[in-house]
């Protein structure tokens, strides 16, 4: 079997997360059962990113020790991804201990190969993006251009990373395609507008706070997020022997972090000897009703309000199908409530129910894999050739909205097949029953396939099917009664309750 090892950026534990955060590791989740489905042996981590100021700060504002505080949030977080039906295979946590000496024994590496060196920074930081900003980036005095925080003038004494020493190594890289970064518009900025002014050597680590590794080396350092958050991707691998999944498969994120990956990660490896990331993939945003969402502007949504009201499968869906990947989406609730009503309820779920329905009408629950001439049946089972042949080149480029635009038009097909072969009237004339049981059969079929194809989106949905209608080499059995899998809903009262939620 093939390796495939999927990431998603490690969350700040610094607050609860919205329904734009989760949007990261729903993804990664769904490739992952994507990959699973085509045989891959899958590796799928996600995680904490529990260093750094902000984290030290918001805990002794909660009057908690900052371990402390990280230990609940990261549980907080574990709990969304239950709610969200993620199936990650590692957890991982930058405070856990074996991480920890991972770094500092990567920085002593780094230092002693003079690739790190003491130097001065000074500079403007943004405590909220745990970053420097330089005066070329700002857009407003005094204000990050990422996040709108301000920004505080710090002189500090500073370990460096020397990045001109792997710069053009890197450049290269990305260039050639010996690391893929997509969307190619991303890579494209990436080499115009960062490679281009040359790259910095990195700040790695601070003074001014001590939630962070320490430095052996030196009492008065600890270090600053970003070379111990990276490290991340291969140190767990090496706590759980799972090496050989380096360096296989795609690292996913948001577009705002693409650089600090496809820039200074690719360094670090290089630096230590070891294999480049094969692939980078950055996603979009989610805005909602066209905004980044805030708790100033009160338009946050939570997930578990989502999921609670109308399932982890439709909020799954959802953001799957609405934000193309690669590109911003937005969150509306008339969108969400009209996706559910038209795409979930009346095209998908009605045509399992119908189907079901006239199973047991029409063949007592059980329908045979019979032989005879009906012109509608080979179209059917040619169309999904053709969808399931369409799905690989989607799924390849990672363009899930697509290969459930793909899913969606074969649901349609199939609902037309029932209006073309018309089973009710086939099923008044005895002689016509073998045609009945074919068409039925060909129908059921088709669902069956349909339940295989969305259920990395949406697990529940697709194990229900999976349990519900089962084949065999001779027919396939359906329940008498079939669980309704999505019910309509009144529209106006829904997008009602979903701005109530908002805050
Ligand atoms: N800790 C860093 C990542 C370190 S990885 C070595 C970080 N954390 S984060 O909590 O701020 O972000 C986690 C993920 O959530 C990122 O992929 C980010 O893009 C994503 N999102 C946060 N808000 C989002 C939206 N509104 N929409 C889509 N994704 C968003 O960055």
């Amino acid at each position: 079997m093939k390796n495939f090892y999927i990431t998603t950026p490690i969350y700040y534990p610094s607050g609860r997360l919205h329904l734009g955060h989760v949007y990261s590791t729903v993804s990664a989740d769904v490739l992952k059962r994507i990959k699973q489905q085509q045989g891959y042996e899958v590796l799928f981590l996600t995680g904490t990113d529990e260093h750094g100021e902000k984290i030290e700060t918001k805990a002794f504002e909660s009057g908690k020790t900052p371990q402390e505080y990280v230990d609940e949030m990261s549980e907080e977080i574990k709990k969304m991804w239950k709610i969200m039906d993620v199936d990650y295979d590692i957890f991982s946590r930058t405070t856990d201990e074996f991480h920890v000496k991972q770094v500092q024994s990567i920085f002593t590496k780094l230092l002693n190969q003079g690739d790190v060196y003491l130097g001065d920074y000074e500079g403007l930081y943004c405590v909220s993006c745990e970053t420097y900003v330089t005066k070329s980036q700002i857009l407003i005095e005094e204000k990050c251009p990422d996040c709108n925080g301000n920004l505080k003038l710090v002189t500090e004494e500073v370990y460096k990373f020397k990045c001109s020493k792997y710069s053009n190594t890197i450049m290269g890289m990305i260039q050639n395609d010996k690391i893929v970064i997509e969307p190619e518009s991303r890579k494209n900025e990436l080499l115009n507008s960062f490679f281009v002014n040359g790259i910095p050597d990195l700040a790695i680590s601070r003074t001014n706070f001590t939630w962070g590794i320490p430095i052996k080396e030196n009492d008065n350092h600890v270090i600053y997020v970003w070379l111990d958050a990276l490290t991340n991707y291969i140190t767990m691998l090496e706590k759980y022997d799972k090496e050989n999944f380096w360096p296989s498969g795609v690292q996913l994120m948001g577009k705002e972090i693409i650089r600090f990956h496809a820039i200074y990660w690719p360094m670090i490896l290089l630096a230590l000897g070891k294999e480049m990331p094969t692939k980078m993939f950055a996603h979009g945003w989610l805005l909602v009703d066209g905004d980044k969402m805030s708790k100033s502007k009160k338009n946050v949504i939570y997930p578990e309000f989502l999921v609670e009201n109308y399932g982890s499968d439709a909020v799954r869906y959802f953001l799957l199908k609405e934000i193309p990947f690669g590109k911003d989406g937005v969150f509306t609730p008339a969108t969400f409530i009209g996706r559910y009503n038209s795409e979930l309820v009346n095209e998908f779920s009605n045509l399992v129910n119908r189907s079901v329905v006239m199973a047991n009408k029409y063949f007592n629950g059980y329908v045979e894999k019979g032989i005879a001439e009906n012109e509608y049946v080979d179209d059917l089972q040619k169309s999904l050739k053709k969808v399931q042949v369409l799905r690989e080149t989607y799924i390849e480029k990672l363009e899930f909205s697509k290969d459930l635009d793909n899913i969606w038009d074969y649901i349609h097909l199939t609902n037309k097949f029932i209006d073309l072969t018309t089973p009710w009237i086939l099923a008044k004339d005895t002689m016509l029953m073998k045609e009945l049981e074919v068409v039925m059969f060909t129908l059921l079929n088709s669902i069956i396939e349909i339940g295989k194809m969305i259920e990395p989106y949406m697990p529940n949905t697709g194990k229900i099917i999976r349990k519900a209608i089962t084949k065999n080499e001779k027919g396939i059995n359906v329940p008498v009664k079939m669980e309704i899998i999505f019910s309509r809903l009144n529209e106006e009262e829904e997008i009602q309750k979903i701005y109530g939620s908002m805050k």
